[in-house]
């Protein structure tokens, strides 16, 4: 389970120094850091050290998919540098996702290995050109019924499928949520989304919000208010 402020402020920049101050500014707002393979790119999992002052956990968005024995030298050198949550692809296969569990439990017991089941930009189409079976919606709770079989702690999904991974999965497995926004936020690039308050009520353990707090014209302001309609705010 996750307590406190649910939200993770998605830092999607290559840049060290903007990606520090967007994280002072924002820090008393939100739960937790999340950045993704934008930012690791560019600055490697030492990048993620430069975090540790602001006292958050953070969310290594690795998305690591290969073969089980490559897939545990990364998760351990993500790890290593005190992560508090790392993922995979779910369709890496389960030995994949056992290796990548070991490692990272290897490293700090208390780092969360989550996976990405299908990756919110595929339509039921894209599933058979790749040969996997639609309705998209049954591959995700295929996949994530295996990720929790596996023993990893959560997986990430869309909002509209929290409900059902809630009722299959159980109270404890951590729904990782992102295409998130508050009302009157632009949607941008993503399809299907939701708003925060409506998402955590759903069952989402984290929210992971960008752009509505990242582009705003005071990214402070806008994770305080989203934390204010969460019930969280700044001690
Ligand atoms: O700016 P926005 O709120 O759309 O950012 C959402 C974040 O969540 C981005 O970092 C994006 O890469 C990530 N993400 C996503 N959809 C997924 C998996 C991750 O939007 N299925």
């Amino acid at each position: 389970m996750i307590s406190g402020n649910p939200v993770y402020v998605a830092i999607d920049t290559p840049d060290l120094e903007y990606a520090l101050a967007l994280a002072e500014r924002v820090c008393p707002h939100v739960g937790g850091l999340k950045v993704g393979l934008e930012f690791l790119s560019a600055n490697g999992p030492e990048g993620l050290k430069a975090f540790a002052k602001f006292g958050l956990p953070v969310f290594a968005d690795t998305k690591f998919h290969d073969i089980p024995n490559t897939v545990a030298g990364a998760v351990r050198a993500t790890a290593a540098v005190g992560v508090s949550i790392i993922n995979v692809h779910a369709g890496g296969g389960a030995a994949m996702m056992q290796a990548a569990r070991d490692a990272a439990k290897s490293v700090n017991p208390a780092t969360r290995v989550i996976a990405v089941t299908v990756l919110t930009s595929l339509g039921d189409d894209d599933l058979v050109a790749v040969g996997q079976t639609p309705p998209a919606a049954d591959q995700v709770l295929r996949l994530a019924t295996l990720t929790r079989q596996c023993g990893l702690d959560g997986v990430v999904c869309s909002a509209h499928e929290i409900a059902r991974l809630r009722a299959a999965l159980g109270p404890d497995f951590l729904l990782v949520v992102p295409g998130i926004r508050p009302a009157g936020s632009d949607v941008g690039d993503q399809r299907r989304v939701m708003g925060p308050a409506e998402a955590y009520q759903a069952g989402a353990s984290i929210l992971v919000i960008g752009r509505p707090i990242t582009a705003a014209p005071d990214p402070a302001i806008a994770a305080q208010k989203i934390a204010q309609s969460l019930g969280f705010s700044a001690g």
